[in-house]
């Protein structure tokens, strides 16, 4: 039901193949001196970060390097960025790469002026943040966690074998995010695929609460419809243009808060994806995919008419005859087979975890209420056991 809400975003977006062009009209806006934040090396490869340091040399600015952001962040590289900026005095925290170095960028952003430690602030005690925090503006270079348009910074505590999130409110969100799909092009393929499934759940996983005709659903609906499609021609040619532009939008209106609206949103998918993440360091889409199915065909009692609904109008299963438990179970069987289609990893055991992590696993994992079933630590177990 659509009760209460307001709805801002603060991020302002430039989409296409141009784009890089309107950092121009961004970076005059702050001060000189700009933290480059990126990761492994991609952006040196594929001639992005060249193109990001000619437009930051021609706007005068002073570039701190601040490279090596591993995907799944860890709170050690969040408190050495705090380290660099603070030692550069920094104005601005630029991103160029993926969800990683969004979030990273977020984490960091939150905790340059503030004399708190990171982990315990904002992801043991989950307060916010009430210090200056500086600007980021983001260049994406994969598609998926939507974290160019909203305040998400997943972060992970290797020691502790933890992976969290921290939502930051408008202030913490990148004010400006660059998106040329065709800096998506050198991603590999696997990580294409990954960040193809992390949308889709992303979307799942916030349609999958309430049963009312919410327009959210609606908006969910057709989402979900445009990344099956798209997501078909681009594992087949991953060079289509079309295909990668539109998973790079669907991407980002996936998790930028307007599906939620209405919503009370279920999230257990990414929680069990996290705690794979944080024993295995495995690719965040890849952990959601091997969890999901034995996940939503546990809850799928609970919610079966939003189910049908799902078989039906995502899917396009045939009703005649059938039963809505059966409607509903060839709704999920379709998403397996498109699941199987476009490659994603379908068992645990593929990305590292072992049986003897399997309790570990169980520890790591955050129980939220969920939308329609509560899980019990037995019903985690059970779940992670079916996907191994
Ligand atoms: O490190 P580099 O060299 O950049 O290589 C990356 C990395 O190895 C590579 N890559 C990215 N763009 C490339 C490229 N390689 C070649 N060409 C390009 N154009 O891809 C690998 C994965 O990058 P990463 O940034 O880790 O991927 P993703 O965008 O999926 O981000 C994952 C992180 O975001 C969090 C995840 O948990 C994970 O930590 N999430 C953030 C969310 C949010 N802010 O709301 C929500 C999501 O649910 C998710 O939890
Ligand atoms: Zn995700």
């Amino acid at each position: 039901m659509l009760g209460n809400f307001s709805y801002h975003n603060a991020t302002k977006l430039y989409f296409g193949p141009d784009s890089l062009d309107y950092l121009n009209e961004e970076l005059p806006k702050y001060g000189k001196t700009v933290q480059l934040i990126y990761g492994g090396g991609s952006i040196k490869k594929n001639g992005i970060y060249d193109a990001v340091v000619a437009i930051l040399k021609k706007n005068g600015k002073t570039i701190v390097e601040d490279g090596g952001v591993m995907p799944n962040p860890t709170i050690d590289k969040v408190r050495d960025g705090v380290r660099i900026a603070r030692e550069g005095k920094v104005d601005l925290l630029l991103s160029v790469g993926g969800g990683s170095c969004c979030d990273y960028a977020k984490a960091v952003a939150v905790s340059v002026n503030c004399p708190e430690d990171p982990w315990e602030k904002y992801y043991v005690r989950y307060e916010e943040p009430d210090c200056n925090i500086l600007p980021i503006g983001c260049v994406l270079t994969m598609a998926g966690t939507g974290s160019e348009m909203n305040g998400g910074a997943v972060i992970t505590n290797p020691a502790q074998k933890l992976k969290r999130g921290h939502v930051f409110g408008q202030e913490a969100m990148p004010k400006f995010s660059v998106l040329n799909p065709k800096f998506t092009m050198s991603l590999p393929k696997r990580q294409m695929i990954a960040g193809i499934y992390d949308i889709f759940s992303h979307i799942c996983e916030q349609y999958f609460s309430g049963e009312d005709d919410n327009t959210s659903d609606y908006l969910a609906e057709g989402l979900m419809r445009s990344v099956i499609h798209s997501a078909l021609i681009a594992v087949e040619n991953p060079e289509d243009y079309e295909a990668r532009s539109n998973i790079m939008w669907s991407a980002t209106w996936a998790l930028n808060t307007l599906i939620s609206r209405g919503k009370t949103t279920d999230w257990m998918v990414h929680q069990l994806g996290h705690a794979v993440s944080a024993w295995t360091d495995a690719t965040h889409g890849m952990t959601l995919a091997a969890v999901s199915l034995p996940y939503y065909r546990l809850i799928m009692p609970y919610g079966l008419q939003k189910f049908v609904r799902f078989a039906t109008e995502v899917w396009k299963v045939e009703t005649q005859g059938k039963t809505d438990l059966q409607i509903a179970e060839e709704g999920l069987a379709e998403m397996e087979r498109w699941m199987k289609k476009i490659g994603v990893a379908l068992h645990i055991s593929e990305l590292g975890a072992t049986p003897e992590m399997i309790e570990g696993i169980a520890d790591s994992t955050n129980l939220l209420r969920g939308a329609y079933h509560p899980l019990t630590r037995d019903e985690v177990v059970k779940i992670l056991k079916e996907s191994l």
